[in-house]
């Protein structure tokens, strides 16, 4: 049994702290809130689980392995770098810093601390997005052109992060990890409508050096919900809709093979038209499978798929796309 604890149980914390509450090898030994009103609230649930608003005592504890940390992204790289130096194994909720400069530290200092650094990219997790990198990996669906993505809905309006930093780093994650690199170029442009200097939608180019390209669409301010994502290969293209309760993967037969041989207008085009595919998915609570992750790789088993690393590679990308934003979209580097 390892001993955790989740520091922050608002909107988010709430739900990891159900999570490890339940999870085989988690004995949840804290629940830290700084607001003691969200505190008694979610603390009420758990019997036994010691309530607290301050995370220092959590630290303190030497009993305590390895801990959560799900309070706004402004409070990550203080948290995270105290709970390291606690010697903790510590999982931070996405964006893992607001700071290019502060993730680096954090990475530099968990190999230091040898102690796991592990980023909440929910999405990673979900067993949909593992079919479509074993599709990317197999070379089921060829070469990959291009990816879109779009998560818009109306709400939740953050006011202190912009729709890109709240709601981007799922589908960057996602883009990172399918391809399996990063991007070289970024690009992106935005609209402030409810608030001043915040943007609500926000359009993100990223660009591969494979010539891969990835767009991803964003906003808290849309009549549908949404939360899809497409890739066109050169054999096939994929579609993920998480917002379908079954069939959330479609796999279309479709792509085009230009040649100079034809006895058909069809055959001209070069256009293959073939069957859809709906694969069967086993579901799994992506935040489950990304808690026992955690504690897994706290443990030295496995792989991890949102590492530190991982975390700073996503920062990255939001920290060009952000300075993308101030100036108009124009591209911006990543080195
Ligand atoms: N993985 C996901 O799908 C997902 C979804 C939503 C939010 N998040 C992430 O979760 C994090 C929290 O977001 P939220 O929407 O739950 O925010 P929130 O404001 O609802 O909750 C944050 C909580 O942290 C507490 N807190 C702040 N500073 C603290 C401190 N020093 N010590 C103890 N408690 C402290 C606050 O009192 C509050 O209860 C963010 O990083 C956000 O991006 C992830």
């Amino acid at each position: 049994m390892t001993k955790t604890a989740v520091i922050g149980t608002g909107y988010w914390g709430k739900n990891l702290v159900r999570v490890f509450y339940r999870l085989p090898g988690s004995e949840l030994k804290y629940i830290c809130d700084a607001d003691s009103r969200n505190l008694e609230a979610v603390g009420k649930n758990y019997p036994g689980v010691k309530l607290t608003g301050d995370y220092r005592e959590v630290l303190a504890d030497r009993e305590v392995e390895a801990l959560a940390i799900a309070t706004p992204a402004v409070s990550h790289y203080e948290l995270a770098r105290e709970s390291l130096q606690a010697g903790k194994h510590t999982f931070v909720e996405k964006p893992l810093t607001l700071e290019v400069g502060h993730a680096e530290k954090l990475v530099e200092l968990a190999v230091k601390a040898d102690r796991l650094l592990m980023t909440g990219h929910l999405m990673v997790y979900h067993p949909a997005v593992e079919v479509l990198k074993q599709m990317v990996d197999s070379d089921e669906l060829g070469r990959v052109y291009y990816i879109y993505a779009q998560r818009v809905n109306l709400g939740v309006v953050r006011r202190d992060e912009n729709a890109l930093w709240s709601l981007a780093p799922h589908d960057i994650s996602i883009v990172l990890y399918l391809l399996g690199r990063t991007p070289v170029e970024v690009a992106a442009r935005g609209g402030c409508y409810i608030r001043k200097e915040i943007e609500d939608v926000v359009f993100l180019v990223m660009r591969f050096a494979g010539g891969e390209m990835a767009h991803v669409q964003l906003s808290w301010l849309d009549p549908h919900k949404e939360r899809k994502i497409t890739m066109v290969g050169s054999r096939k293209m994929v579609v993920f809709d998480d917002m379908q309760a079954s069939e959330k993967i479609k796999v279309f037969d479709k792509g085009v093979n230009p040649s100079n041989e034809y006895s058909s207008y069809t055959e001209l085009l070069g256009l293959r038209e073939g069957d859809i595919l709906i694969p069967q998915l086993k579901m799994e609570e992506p935040l489950g499978v990304e808690c026992s992750t955690f504690l897994a790789c706290a443990a030295g088993q496995g792989p991890c798929r949102s590492s530190g690393q991982d975390g700073l590679a996503v920062v990255r990308v939001l920290d060009a796309a952000g300075r993308s934003l101030a100036d108009g979209g124009k591209p911006v580097k990543i080195t």
